[in-house]
C-alpha cells in the first residue's frame, strides 16, 4: 500500500509541510498538543497490544509516538516527504517502535486492494487541509475492521482566520455536519468532546475529538 505517487489535494502546490518538518517537534505547542490528544484518545478508546493503529496525516508522528506503548503494530502515513523522513528517522531510532511509514493520499487515489485492516485510525489536524472529505472518510471505513474506531481531532468551525486568505481546505468543522458525513461513510455512532485549543495571533481556536465506531 506504500510508495504510491502523491497528489496533494487541498494542499499548496509546493508542500509547505516539507519545509516545516525538520523543526516541527521544536515547537513545544506541537508536542503538548500531541500529548493532550493522545491522552484523550487513551481515555476514550480501549487500547492494548492487539490494537492495530493507523495514523493518517501523522506529520512527524508525535501522536503515534505518544500512543505506541499502549497499542500493537503502528502504521503512520503522510503526503509530505519531509514529514515522512522525520518519522522514518524516529522509527529507525526506536522512538516510534516497529512502525511502518506510508506515502498515502486517501483523498485523491483509490485504495489499493489489500486485506489489511486496522482497529484504530487517528487523524489530528489533517482533515481540515482537504477540500473533499468524503473519499477519505469512506477509505477510513474500508480500512477499519468491524467495530474499529476512528478518532478525529481537529478545529471547531472557525471564521477562516486560522489559515487566512487563499486556503482551500475546511475552516474547521461544524460537529453536526461532520457527524452527518461520518454517518454516510459508515460511522453511525459518533461522540464529540472538547480536547484542546490552539492560540494563534491572540485568538483561541478550540479543538474537538470525535470518536466514531465502524459498524
Ligand atoms: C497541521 S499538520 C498536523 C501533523 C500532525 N498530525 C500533528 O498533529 O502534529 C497536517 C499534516 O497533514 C498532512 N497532510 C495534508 N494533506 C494530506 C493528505 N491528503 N493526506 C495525508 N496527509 C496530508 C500534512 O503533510 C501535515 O503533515
Amino acid at each position: 500500500m506504500a510508495g504510491r505517487p502523491v497528489n496533494n489535494v487541498g494542499m499548496d502546490p509546493v508542500n509547505r509541510f516539507d519545509e516545516r518538518a525538520a523543526t516541527w517537534d521544536d515547537d513545544p505547542a506541537h508536542v503538548e498538543r500531541a500529548r493532550v490528544v493522545a491522552a484523550a484518545i487513551r481515555d476514550s478508546v480501549p487500547l492494548g497490544p492487539s490494537v492495530r493503529l493507523f495514523e493518517y496525516g501523522a506529520g512527524t508522528g508525535l501522536v503515534s509516538q505518544a500512543l505506541c506503548d499502549t497499542v500493537g503494530p503502528v502504521t503512520v502515513a503522510d503526503t509530505s516527504a519531509g514529514m515522512r523522513k522525520v518519522m522514518e528517522g524516529k522509527v529507525a531510532a526506536g522512538v516510534i517502535a516497529h512502525a511502518r511509514v506510508w506515502d498515502l493520499d486517501l483523498a485523491s487515489a483509490p485504495l489499493p486492494a489489500s486485506e489489511e485492516r486496522f482497529d484504530l485510525i487517528v487523524t489530528v489536524l489533517a482533515l481540515h487541509h482537504l477540500s473533499r472529505l468524503e473519499p477519505v472518510l469512506s477509505n477510513f471505513a474500508t480500512l477499519l475492521a468491524e467495530g474499529g474506531r476512528l478518532a478525529i481531532a481537529d478545529l471547531d468551525e472557525e471564521d477562516g482566520t486560522f489559515h487566512g486568505d487563499g486556503f482551500d481546505g475546511h475552516h474547521g468543522f461544524d460537529h453536526d455536519a461532520l457527524a452527518n458525513d461520518l454517518r454516510k461513510a459508515g460511522f453511525p455512532n459518533v461522540s464529540f468532546q472538547r480536547c484542546h485549543q490552539i492560540v494563534r495571533d491572540g485568538r483561541t481556536y478550540p479543538l474537538f475529538l470525535a470518536i466514531a465506531t465502524r459498524t
